[in-house]
């Protein structure tokens, strides 16, 4: 849904988190965070920079689940078996993906 540049390389935290976001999170926010049209949207955007969804946002996101409030993809159900680690190399992976793309 919007064009991400992939920053050239990826601290090793975030590199876990890669692998972690391609399982867990990438069907429905798409490869890169990139968003998927009619199934989820961009991390990669200006509406997840950290000062309007700071890290334990992504952290409640995958435990909890997400009522739908900014898109109309429908709720993100709580993700199945994702640990606390798991959540915080995603959020690093993304956070890089955000600052290659002026997002800070
Ligand atoms: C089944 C689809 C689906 C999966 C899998 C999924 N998400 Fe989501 N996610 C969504 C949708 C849809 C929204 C948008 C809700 C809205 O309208 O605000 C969302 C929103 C979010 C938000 C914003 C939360 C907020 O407070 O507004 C974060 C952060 C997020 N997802 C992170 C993740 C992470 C990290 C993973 C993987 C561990 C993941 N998502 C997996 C569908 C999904």
């Amino acid at each position: 849904m919007v064009e991400v540049q992939v920053p050239e390389t990826l601290s090793g935290q975030a590199q876990i988190g890669q692998r972690g976001f391609e399982g867990l999170c990438a069907q429905c926010h798409g490869e890169n965070a990139a968003g998927r049209q009619g199934i989820g949207p961009p991390l990669v955007h200006r509406i997840y920079e950290p000062s309007h969804h700071a890290d334990a946002a992504f952290l409640l996101a995958a435990q909890n689940g997400v009522r739908a409030h900014h898109w109309n993809f429908g709720n993100m159900p709580p993700v199945e078996g994702v640990t606390r680690a798991d959540v915080m190399a995603i959020t690093a992976y993304v956070r890089e993906l955000q600052r290659a793309n002026g997002i800070d």
